[in-house]
């Protein structure tokens, strides 16, 4: 097998069906592995990573995704068997690490501020009182899910108070606060996508909300791609170690900030405003690695 691509729903996604079938397309062989299939086997000093059908063999296994709706264990469980199958020699896209860095957006932003990308001010913390201040010193803040994606749960404040309330509700339901400064910003944000450090396509995500994400009601609408911008976007992947990424980009009144960085982007509305699929340029990065 040359390549399996993993991820939580039994019906793929569009970009996992695009990686698919365009793997088909070029002869390669390919399969699709829901995650809670995986399982491994661990005896006389191997370690070997199985379906029922037999030993996962692929020489690139492609990560679409772990899961959201899940306990620790199970997301410990799945996170070691991806890093199983990496250590036994397997190319993952992305790599387990990128994978997790992304996935949770203090260790996203940290990376980012690092590498010297421009972010928004942000606090974290499990401390309501820090919380409170932090809103009140920043003005209009943004209080959005650790772990999150497509703009779900993530909410806007220009009062302390309320967001004093919603704070106290999230901490007791054992959810830590993630507190971002607003950035004014128009109507729109920028989505560029990289694959192997080249920005492959550009485009706003035009939204009537603050939130300016497709799943959000955005559209998406060419953008010409600045080599400012382009450095942001390799530089933004390459903090984060990912091999592909979608990286949103916001124009705030003293220049772009970066939001975050997906390491499983959504590229439906990408694929419209831009004609690129990425797919294509993920599935020639494959070819080049199997080929090594
Ligand atoms: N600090 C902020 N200031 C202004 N707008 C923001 C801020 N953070 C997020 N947004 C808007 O919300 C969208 C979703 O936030 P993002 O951090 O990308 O999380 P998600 O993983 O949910 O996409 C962004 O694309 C942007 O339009
Ligand atoms: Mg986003």
């Amino acid at each position: 097998m040359d390549v399996a691509i993993v991820a939580e729903s039994q019906t793929p996604d569009e970009p996992t069906r695009d990686i698919y079938f365009e793997t088909k397309r070029r002869g390669l062989s390919v399969r699709y592995i829901p995650i809670q299939r995986l399982s491994v086997r661990i005896a006389d000093g191997n370690a070997v990573v199985e379906t029922r059908g037999g030993r996962v063999d692929a020489s690139v296994v492609v990560i679409r995704g772990i899961g959201y709706v899940i306990d620790s264990s199970t997301f410990m469980r799945r996170v070691s068997i991806l890093k199983i199958l990496e250590r036994e020699g397997t190319v993952t896209i992305n790599p387990v690490d990128a994978l997790l860095s992304c996935r949770n957006k203090l260790e996203t932003i940290y990376l980012l501020s690092k590498a010297g990308v421009p972010v928004p001010p942000t606090a974290v913390t499990e401390d309501l009182y820090y919380g409170y201040i932090t809103a009140k010193d920043m003005g209009k803040v943004v209080l959005k899910p650790i772990q999150g994606s497509r703009g779900f749960g993530a909410m806007m404040f220009e009062d302390p108070e309320q967001a004093f309330q919603v704070m106290r509700t999230l901490l007791i339901t054992r959810n830590p606060l993630y507190i971002q400064k607003y950035v004014e910003k128009p109507n729109r944000d920028i989505r560029i996508i990289v694959v192997d450090g080249r920005p492959i396509g550009c485009m706003y995500r035009v939204s009537t909300t603050w939130k300016t994400n497709i799943a959000q009601g955005a559209v998406g609408v060419p953008c010409k791609i600045t080599p400012e911008l382009e450095e942001i976007a390799v530089k933004a992947t390459n903090a984060i170690g990912l091999i592909y990424s979608g990286v949103d980009i916001g124009e705030g009144r003293e220049g772009y900030v970066v939001f975050e960085v997906n390491a499983s982007p959504d590229w439906r509305g990408f694929k419209q405003a831009t004609g690129v699929n990425p797919a294509v340029h993920l599935v020639d990065y494959i070819q080049r690695i199997l080929k090594k």
